[in-house]
């Protein structure tokens, strides 16, 4: 493969020149660029990105580390990350972190060592020290790191008192909760909004919160122990739609009915919430206007533009289907 220096023989010119020539940088005269130019296309020459990042310090990459690429939600963040992103020139690279604080850690080495010049990261495991050691700009997405760190989550809380209450409204009297893992904050704040509705009742108990792995295989097994525990549950609030699916899953295992038994609401939203038998209520999160902004911010940062606003907590909203 033809190197700088085999351009820069080929066009009589010096390495700086050919340099120059790439860059777009310093005094080329039109005669000399045009030269460098024919060679470049002779020889095929591709210049070396890295070493392009290091002379100018950037490499119009970012990264973007989310925990589980598996669960609908994350490919559908993903997407406006990278339409985002790429409106704005830079390329993304995607890392599956399965929300290990080892293997996140070891994505961060990685894209420090390919200069990205930014990172989008969606992890309750990584800590702020880890992110400030990176001296780059980082933008925490979905899942809030600290005060300190850009950060853009929705009204996970908020939306937890929706679903609950609705559930009620709709003449359900006996609410379980499958909540996601203990470990992420937004798990914890949708468990609490759910309780600062029913945790009053004379029926509740933490009997009547399951544990889910914001996965479909856990929600069927933790559904089918509630149900087994509390029959008496007609009414179902998943912290996730993958969730909520398994839900309805089990409880058509355990010969009852969806909403007619048991309703069911989840909370992100995903394309497939619409796609399901019976189609599922849920607490819809701007997935694509999270993953715009946080493109946005991030690349403000890298390009050291103003940027207003470093917080963001993006309000939810109730979409009503079958499922309830
Ligand atoms: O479905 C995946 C969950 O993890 C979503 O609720 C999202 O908020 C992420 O934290």
């Amino acid at each position: 493969m033809n190197s700088i220096k085999d351009v820069a023989h080929h066009a009589g010119v010096s390495v700086a020149t050919v340099s120059r020539v790439l860059n777009a940088k310093g005094y080329v005269s039109e005669e000399t660029r045009k030269k460098v130019e024919q060679s470049i296309r002779e020889l095929n020459y591709k210049p070396n990105e890295v070493a392009r990042s290091l002379f100018k310090k950037q490499s119009k990459t970012i990264g973007l580390i989310v925990p589980d690429i598996t669960n609908p939600y994350f490919p559908e963040l993903a997407r406006a990350v990278e339409d985002t992103a790429s409106k704005l020139g830079y390329t993304v690279i995607l890392c599956n972190s399965d929300g290990k604080v080892e293997k996140e850690q070891h994505y961060l080495d990685v894209l420090m060592q390919k200069y990205v010049d930014g990172i989008i990261v969606s992890s309750n495991t990584l800590s702020e020290d880890q992110v400030n050691a990176l001296q780059i700009p980082v933008v925490s997405l979905d899942r809030e790191i600290s005060k300190d760190i850009p950060t853009i989550v929705v009204e996970n809380s908020k939306g937890a008192r929706l679903a609950t209450q609705y559930l009620r409204n709709k003449g359900r009297s006996r609410i379980a909760h499958i909540r996601g893992p203990l470990a992420i904050v937004n798990a914890n704040e949708r468990c609490e909004g759910y309780k600062q509705i029913v945790s009053n009742e004379p029926w509740f108990s933490e009997s009547y919160i399951v544990n889910g792995n914001f996965d479909m295989e856990s929600a069927i097994e933790a559904t089918m122990k509630l149900i087994q525990l509390h029959p008496e549950i007609d009414g179902i609030f998943a912290a996730n739609d993958t969730m909520a699916i398994g839900a309805i899953k089990a409880v058509h295992k355990l010969g009852k009915k969806t909403p007619e038994d048991i309703a069911i609401i989840g909370f992100d939203g995903i394309s497939l919430s619409k796609a399901t038998t019976p189609e599922l209520t849920t607490i819809v999160q701007p997935i694509y206007e999270m993953g715009e902004k946080a493109a946005q911010m991030l690349i403000g940062f890298v390009e050291e533009k103003p940027v207003e606003n470093t917080f963001y907590r993006l309000d939810v909203q109730l979409v009503e289907r079958e499922s309830s």
